[in-house]
């Protein structure tokens, strides 16, 4: 199925919160407006915002408070792509210039911490210290993602269970906070939130894995930047870890990955990006990602039988087999 029949039941709420997402950053300066609205109206899969309303069903859904978790979610999402982008020195994102690269990366600090700072604006809106508590430890987590990221870049000796630790902070806490806000917000029993937590979770860590996969198997076109972006910034994914660990090429892919880092942006990696796809490490990442996506779906076991349940394993299920 395609995302957009995934989404097409709440097609009217999420329009909603796109609405309400382009009105809050549109404001105050004209020139953090443009620059917000640049990577907002560059699209994206508004994942997290879907998962906050699908949660939602499993308690006492009223948008007008599930939308003050949905857009600081997208938003705290956004604002950590253009700081991510500036980290990673990307100069692409959803198939247009990422704002440091379109403006400068002195611009991109603040438009993510303006990005940031409305996110909090929306979610005090709701008078349930337990929110701000999850959501600011989410952040924490995800600054502590990336600072690894930093620190482990091109570091082709760091174990698979470092990789695990990291994109779990970078990228599967947020989408677990998304589910299991979305039931708070909406009064839902407490086992329901925490099935959802751990659902989210499993299926953010299938999410980054599929992207790091993606990353080094899909096109331009679909990635909405270069192929092998991650290797030339110096992310070692873990198809690559796992693709080291082949005794036939794993010396050899790590003189390419050394030698690439001395080139920089200059280096060729036509040949370390064929070298990867033609390893197992991806279908054994693949079959990684297939076992998180199982163990979210068994996670909502126990769940009443709602079409939301529904909807949840089918984006679970998309998530890990996406093109995009
Ligand atoms: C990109 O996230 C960064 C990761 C966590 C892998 P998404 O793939 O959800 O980005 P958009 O919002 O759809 O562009
Ligand atoms: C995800 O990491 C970014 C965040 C969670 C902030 P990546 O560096 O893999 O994301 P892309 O590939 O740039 O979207
Ligand atoms: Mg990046
Ligand atoms: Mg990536």
């Amino acid at each position: 199925m395609k995302l957009l029949e995934l989404y097409a039941k709440l097609k009217t709420d999420l329009q909603v919160i796109e609405r309400e997402l382009e009105s809050v950053v549109s404001s105050n300066h004209e020139l953090l407006s443009e620059t917000s609205l640049h990577l907002l109206k560059a699209g994206g899969k508004r994942l997290r915002p879907a998962f906050v309303l699908l949660a939602g069903k499993f308690g006492d859904y009223r948008l007008d408070r599930l939308k003050r978790i949905a857009v600081p979610l997208e938003l705290i999402h956004m604002a950590s792509l253009v700081h991510d982008d500036v980290i990673d020195n990307a100069e692409t994102r959803r198939g247009k210039l990422t704002v440091k690269s379109k403006w400068d990366n002195r611009i991109a600090m603040y438009t993510g911490d303006y990005i940031y700072a409305k996110a909090l604006m929306i979610v005090t809106e709701l008078d349930n210290p337990e929110i701000h508590r999850v959501l600011s430890r989410a952040i924490l987590q995800m600054s502590i993602g990336e600072m690894e990221q930093i620190r482990d870049f091109f570091n082709t000796s760091q174990s698979i269970r470092n990789y695990m630790r990291r994109i779990r902070r970078k990228t599967a806490l947020l989408i677990a906070v998304s589910c299991q806000l979305g039931a708070i917000a909406a009064d839902s029993d407490r086992q329901h939130a925490l099935r959802l937590y751990r659902f989210g979770y499993n299926v953010g860590m299938a999410f980054q894995i599929r992207d790091d996969v993606l990353d080094i198997c899909g096109t331009e076109k679909q990635i909405g930047k270069p192929p092998g972006s991650d290797i030339t910034q110096g992310n070692i994914t873990l198809p690559v870890l796992l693709a080291l660990q082949d005794p036939k090429i794993g010396e050899e892919l790590r003189e390419e990955i050394a030698s690439i880092r001395d080139l920089g942006s200059s280096a060729d990696i036509t040949r370390t990006l064929k070298m990867i796809r033609n390893s197992d490490g991806i279908a054994r990442s693949e079959q990684l990602a297939d076992r998180y996506i199982n163990k979210a779906i068994a996670a909502l076991e126990g769940l009443p039988d709602l079409t939301a349940k529904q909807h949840l394993m089918d984006i679970a299920r998309f998530v890990a087999k996406r093109n995009f």
